[in-house]
């Protein structure tokens, strides 16, 4: 990976990682994503904002080497997790005189995390500032996104926000900057769903804190840098606010076509009322996609055939999915089928602990459905499109 530039004496070091199949070993990334770390190089000082996944130490070192680096000063570590902070035991050792500058509770997290000695860490609160020299570090806390421990960086001279995980995005390219609007929307909104939606008021909190700043470039931990700040930050007011989009989710998995038959239907009478449906397969589908889908949807319809006496294993996960990541549904209805009994019902609605959506009323068929089962998918269908036609 190059060096790059963002302004004077400010540098992107870190690494892209162009073939990574899944982050968290959950969410697959289409298009790759990148650990970004900055240099910044004051009159009197030398910063290093972050470093990268330990998979890519190579690449920070020779970036490093590139600039001719021979003295860090100060490591800031915005976020204690390994894919930022896991080479700062290799930093701090090539670096000997180097600190670890961070937040109190970060320093407990990397003391645990990499045993690094307490004796390297110079702790900052809220609102300190670390003169470079010539360039200004201010540092605000900003817990839950999404980690208690969190902090950003901003660079007065140059008004640049180091967000770490705020504002990232999967995505692996070779321009710093944004140059895909499109592109980079899908990839940030599909890493906020995974890992920033269970946070959204802490997000919204955190969002109002930056305000104090006047900021001409953000630049997170994942992803590209943006010039326009405000492309992300409205992305970012607008799916951690109430409004929800005119969709239907609709997450499956059929055993003998039963269940399938269902949604099929269903699908088709939503259609057919002129409302926005998604449909996954729960065997094949991308969680990804069905995370992104959800972080504006405004109904979920989860269906299941039982499988001895429950949901099938597959919508089980989902379901678990759904309630950890928290979207924000106004409606969610059950829907399935069964051979000889079970209780499949019962427990997908006891996975649902951490979401209040209003539940529709569930279908639930013996076999194949009959004429009365699509009446009862037909009123289904009523309901939801009722329920849309009050949504702004
Ligand atoms: Fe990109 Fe929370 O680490």
């Amino acid at each position: 990976m190059a060096v790059r530039k963002l302004a004077e004496s400010v540098y992107s070091v870190g690494a892209i990682d162009w073939d990574r199949a899944l982050f968290d070993e959950l969410i697959p990334l289409p298009y790759g994503t990148s650990y970004n770390s900055y240099l910044i190089q004051g009159s009197e000082a030398t910063a290093l904002i972050d470093t990268v996944d330990p998979v890519k130490a190579d690449q920070l070192l020779a970036n490093l080497n590139k600039l001719g680096i021979q003295k860090i000063d100060y490591v800031i570590a915005n976020h204690a997790e390994q894919d930022h902070s896991g080479c700062l035991p290799l930093i701090l050792e090539k670096y000997s005189m180097s600190s670890v500058v961070t937040n109190a509770k970060c320093k407990d997290f990397l003391i645990d995390l990499l045993h690094i000695h307490p004796d390297r860490f110079k702790v900052v609160s809220e609102g300190e500032t670390l003169s470079l020299g010539n360039k200004t570090l201010h540092f605000t806390m900003t817990p839950w996104v999404h980690w208690p421990e969190t902090m950003c960086s901003w660079l007065e001279e140059d008004q640049i926000l180091f967000s770490c995980d705020f504002f990232g995005s999967h995505l692996a390219q070779s321009h710093l900057f944004m140059d895909d609007p499109s592109k980079t929307y899908q990839s940030a909104k599909r890493y906020f769903a995974e890992i920033m939606m269970p946070f959204k008021p802490s997000i919204k909190n955190n969002i109002k804190k930056l305000e104090k700043f006047s900021i001409r470039l953000i630049a997170p931990s994942h992803g590209v840098v943006y010039q326009d700040p405000e492309f992300i930050l409205s992305a970012y007011r607008d799916w951690v606010s109430d409004r929800v989009a005119n969709k239907i989710v609709i997450l499956y998995v059929s055993m003998h076509g039963s269940t399938l038959n269902m949604v099929e239907h269903l699908s088709n009478s939503l259609i057919d009322k002129g409302l926005s449906v998604r449909l996954f397969n729960l065997i094949n589908a991308d969680t990804g996609d069905i995370t992104q889908e959800l972080v504006d949807a405004a109904t979920l319809v989860l269906a299941s055939p039982t499988v001895l006496i429950g949901p099938h294993p597959a919508a089980v996960y989902a379901t678990y999915l759904v309630n950890a990541i928290r979207p924000k549904l106004k409606y969610l209805a059950i829907i399935g089928s069964f051979g000889w009994g079970g209780k499949m019902l019962e427990y997908m609605e006891n996975l649902l602990t951490n979401i209040k959506p209003e539940i529709l009323p569930p279908v639930i068929v013996k076999g194949l459905p009959k004429s009365e089962d699509y009446l009862a998918l037909n009123q289904l269908a009523d309901h939801i499109s009722e329920k849309h036609a009050t949504l702004a």
